[in-house]
């Protein structure tokens, strides 16, 4: 039997990196001492009043089919927060609630691309970037953020990545791995090549609320651009809630809306009515936990960054924002891909070979902050005895 071509264009790269995760796995499954900094979840559990209004919808009935691109309540309270946050006007039938905003960024990409078409995204990127262009028959071309401009982005290098084919520029900001909070200047610099090139601009701003240097912003709130940008996002991150699978694409128009209304009712017919719920609650009530989880996160930047700056032959890359932190491990001698195997085999920490992500974070590995403070300092612990053992051997 023959599978379709399509299926060629799902599988993504990096899954020579990912095998480290998967022998993590396998390791602790085991009984062994493994310390998994690999995944990008967090420790911090959803806060128990939204876990509570999940439970009160489900037992009063809340388990039946729902409106396929959302309640009407929920897209509200997305549109009201998110308008505050980006300090533009936000009508609710601009928001499209999806499966997380892997959902919304799969979705998306299916109403803008077609064969031919060229999305530039800059690398490094969030993995499942590549699938999601490629799944449409477009093709990703990848512009750099070079580890030189502390993974920013190379704006030249942008400027020439735009043919008569492109049509979208997709980011993330922050970025998933390096942290990178894109400027204003730096965003004004891509609103320009957009108007000018008439192209789509797709923001993912999934870590848009946990920020620790710098402030962020979204194109959408840039002249010009608010018929032309797809902000997406979820309460995955900034909520604690990457089970609930609750995201959202906001579309410049209801016109675009409709076209998500219709691949989402031949795909996803519609989430969990206490779902949505719990994300009404959300979003509309102030959990103090969530301040915690903030708190804690930049105190975990601040620890992992003093115990592991200026081990032989590594430095550290504290992020602007997001979740994760980057070791670059460009002076121990090793590739990262060979440092992550050889630290896993020898300490039982595993890390991520960061050039899963893009070329341009080459000799660096992905910590994620969302372990425990005791986890986190052992795992620093361990990195430093293989990282002085490392230099003694050389
Ligand atoms: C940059 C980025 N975008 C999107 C996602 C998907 O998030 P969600 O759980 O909301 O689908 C992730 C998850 O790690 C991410 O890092």
């Amino acid at each position: 039997m023959r599978y379709a071509e399509r299926v060629e264009r799902f599988a993504g790269e990096g899954a020579e990196a990912w095998a480290i995760h998967m022998e993590g796995l396998t390791r602790r499954a085991r009984g062994e001492d493994i310390i998994l900094l690999t995944v990008g979840d967090t420790d911090t559990n959803t806060p128990t009043g939204v876990i509570q209004t999940a439970t009160d919808a489900m037992l009063s009935g809340d388990t039946k089919y729902t409106p396929i691109i959302g309640f009407t309540e929920l897209r509200a309270a997305v549109a009201v927060r998110s308008a505050a946050k980006l300090g533009v006007p936000i009508e609710a039938e601009r928001v499209v609630i999806t499966a997380g905003a892997q959902g919304a960024l799969y979705a998306t990409a299916q109403c803008l691309f077609d064969p031919g078409d060229e999305v530039v995204a800059f690398e490094p990127m969030y993995v499942t970037y590549e699938a999601v262009v490629r799944s449409t028959g477009a093709e990703l071309v990848p512009t750099p953020c070079p580890a030189a401009l502390n993974f920013h982005p190379d704006l030249k290098a942008l400027a020439a990545r735009i043919t008569p084919k492109t049509k979208a520029i997709l980011f993330a900001t922050p970025n998933n791995p390096t942290g990178a909070v894109l400027t204003r200047f730096e965003l004004e610099a891509i609103a320009e090549l957009c108007r000018k090139h008439d192209l789509w601009c797709i923001s993912d701003e999934v870590y848009g609320d946990i920020v620790y240097q710098g402030e962020h912003l979204s194109p959408l709130s840039l002249p010009g651009m608010a018929d032309r940008t797809v902000v997406i996002s979820s309460l995955s991150k900034s909520h604690a809630m990457t089970g609930w699978r609750i995201g959202w694409s906001i579309v410049p128009d209801s016109d675009f809306a409709d076209h998500l209304f219709n691949l989402l009712l031949c795909s996803l017919y519609g989430l969990p009515g206490f779902s949505q719920r719990a994300a009404i609650s959300a979003l509309t009530q102030n959990f103090p936990e969530l301040a915690g989880m903030m708190d804690t996160y930049r105190d975990r930047r601040r620890r992992l960054s003093e115990r592991l700056d200026g081990l032989p032959g590594m430095a550290c890359h504290a992020p602007e924002g997001g979740m994760f932190l980057l070791l670059d491990v460009r002076g121990s001698g090793l590739s990262a891909q060979v440092f992550a195997e050889r630290l896993l085999a020898e300490t039982g920490v595993a890390l991520l070979p960061a050039d899963a992500f893009g070329a341009s974070a080459k000799g660096h590995l992905r910590l994620s902050l969302g372990t425990t403070d005791e986890r986190l300092d052992e795992a620093a612990a361990r990195i430093k005895g293989f990282a002085t053992a490392l230099a003694r051997a050389a």
